[in-house]
């Protein structure tokens, strides 16, 4: 902000996480001419980040989507998905949902919850009861934690699997536990913006072995090339294949989803630094809070829950009053726009195969929501003129 005043400065919603030091970091890396394919540095940042995590396996790909889609992908390859019903939810991105689309699932969409913007759990029983999924996938929505003691009690009572699309919410805790450990898989983003970045990148997260072995080989075009040495021979014992043609062995239908050296080492670089990242910008989701009381609705997050914060979410009203404040921000240079993807089940890519989905607070976040900014470079006084922008927008 030096030199500006608060008036004449911008407020983008996103800014670069990767610094100017960190380029030059990469600028001597790249002078020692390395590898610049999937290798070693991709292993390092995986273990890194399952360390991180508390997680046994981490496996990097190309993007957060490509992570969504990996993870429906390890169920289906991998036998999970049995008929393949999957509950999705309302509110979240669009490569949360469109792999059950593109792979043929059958899936059902959740109405949000109006308290944390998770999953409905009234509208989520309901969902299970009659269609009896085997998946459900949930996003934590701009870093605000499900309540997943509750959604792990209704998975005791009718036995599913869970899917976490941690894309946007690096860091967050529910009741102390890291999210993104509370399923079978779970997925996140490195995009620009994000918590970190590497770029372009993704990671899907597991406990288990199986699923593991299955992500590797999906990630890679369905080969064994990149799996343990030890399962990689048991599976050419199994299909009496020779060593000459094993590093070519298609073992099941994969894809191309490889991240490079270059965003794993980027990753590397950047991961020591999430915890400041998150812990600014929680606190300025703090001020936020604290100045739109009484004026927006907003998340909140559960007791003794933790939020990893990305943008600020605020609702207003109604569509006008949002008109009003859009008008308020994007004269004052303050980035904005809708929350989100709002209510998914709106949009052309799911209205046009199953309908219109319609639900009260999932339509009020399409309708109502728009984005505030909040990350790392920005500071309480920033976030302040932000907040009066947009609550004096009301009065106007
Ligand atoms: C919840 C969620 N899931 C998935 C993604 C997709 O991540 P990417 O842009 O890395 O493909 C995003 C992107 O913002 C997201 O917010």
């Amino acid at each position: 902000m030096s030199g500006k005043t608060f008036e004449s400065a911008r407020y983008d919603l996103a800014v670069d996480t990767i610094s100017r030091h960190d380029v030059q970091n990469v600028v001597s890396w790249l002078k020692a001419y390395p590898r610049l394919t999937m290798a070693n540095e991709t292993l390092a940042f995986e273990k890194a980040w399952s360390k991180w995590l508390g997680v046994k396996y981490s496996v990097m790909c190309n993007s957060g989507s490509s992570a969504n889609l990996l993870m429906y992908a390890a169920l289906d390859s991998t036998k999970l998905a049995g008929k393949r019903r999957i509950v999705v939810p309302a509110t979240g991105w669009v490569t949360t949902v469109a792999p059950a689309i593109q792979l043929n699932w059958n899936p059902v969409m959740c109405e949000s919850d109006s308290k944390t913007f998770g999953l409905d759990l009234d509208t989520l029983e309901k969902l299970l009861k009659k269609h009896r999924p085997e998946t459900v996938i949930l996003v934590h929505v701009l870093g605000v934690p499900n309540d997943m003691t509750a959604i792990k009690a209704l998975q005791k009572k009718y036995g599913f699997q869970i899917l976490e699309d941690c894309c946007a919410s690096h860091g967050a805790r529910h009741q102390g536990q890291m999210i993104g450990t509370f399923g079978i898989m779970s997925s996140f983003s490195f995009y620009y913006g994000h918590h970190m970045s590497t770029i372009e990148g993704g990671m899907v997260c597991t406990n288990d072995r199986e699923v593991y072995e299955h992500l590797l080989m999906l990630r890679s075009h369905g080969w064994l090339k990149d799996l343990p040495k030890a399962k990689a021979q048991k599976i050419m014992k199994k299909y009496g294949v020779d060593p000459f043609h094993s590093p070519f062995t298609f073992v099941i239908p994969g894809y191309n989803l490889r991240p490079t050296d270059l965003s794993a080492h980027i990753g590397l670089i950047q991961l020591p630094q999430l915890k400041a990242t998150v812990q600014q910008r929680m606190r300025n989701h703090l001020v936020f809070q604290k100045r739109l009381e009484g004026h927006f609705e907003f998340a909140r997050e559960i007791p003794g829950d933790h939020i990893s914060s990305i943008s600020f979410c605020a609702m207003a009203r109604s569509t006008e009053e949002r008109k009003k404040v859009v008008r308020a921000l994007e004269k004052n240079r303050i980035d904005t726009r809708i929350f989100t993807a709002g209510n998914l089940g709106r949009h052309p890519f799911w209205a046009d195969k199953y309908g219109v989905f319609s639900a009260p607070t999932a339509d009020k976040l399409y309708r109502c929501g728009f984005f505030l900014p909040n990350n790392q470079s920005l500071g309480r006084r920033e976030v302040e003129f932000v907040c009066r922008v947009a609550t004096e927008a009301l009065r106007a």
